[in-house]
């Protein structure tokens, strides 16, 4: 159908226009600094294109399968960003980080600021991630 085809290229074009936010990244990048590590890595990600609110930190372990079933992030992920030193797998499947259906392999900082410009929005199921 004509209307999928173009609708995401609409929605790339109204993306492209908005500037981006460095502030935003930059507030992310201090708490990847600072922060107190509980666990081994951690992605900042947002629920709008380009660190718009709501955000979250979120910390895993490397290898870990993070799963968001049963969040309010199901799906509604369209930015996020490991911390530099960190390799993020995304996936369309909350159960398996692995999945042939992988949204992204190997996302590094400073991520993708945009899903719906990469054609990648409201897909992310579930994640795993390597030190890298
Ligand atoms: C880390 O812990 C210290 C001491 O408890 C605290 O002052 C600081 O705000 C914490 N930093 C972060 C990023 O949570
Ligand atoms: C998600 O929530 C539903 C409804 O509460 C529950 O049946 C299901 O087991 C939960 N799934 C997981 C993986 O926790």
């Amino acid at each position: 159908m004509l209307l999928f085809k173009i609708f995401p290229v609409l929605l790339a074009a109204i993306a492209a226009a908005v500037p981006t936010n460095p502030q935003a990244l930059t507030a992310a990048t201090n708490h990847f600094e600072k922060r107190n590590a509980t666990k081994e890595g951690c992605v900042y990600m947002c629920m709008f294109p380009r660190w718009e609110g709501p955000c979250e930190y979120k910390d895993f372990k490397f290898g870990e399968c993070v799963s968001f079933i049963n969040t309010t992030w199901y799906q509604h992920i369209l930015s996020l960003t490991p911390q530099p030193g960190v390799m993020c797998d995304l996936s369309v499947d909350w159960r398996d980080c692995a999945s042939a259906s992988n949204v992204g392999k190997g996302i590094k900082y400073p991520g993708i600021d945009d899903m719906i410009e990469h054609s990648r929005d409201d897909q992310i199921g579930s994640m795993m991630c390597y030190e890298g």
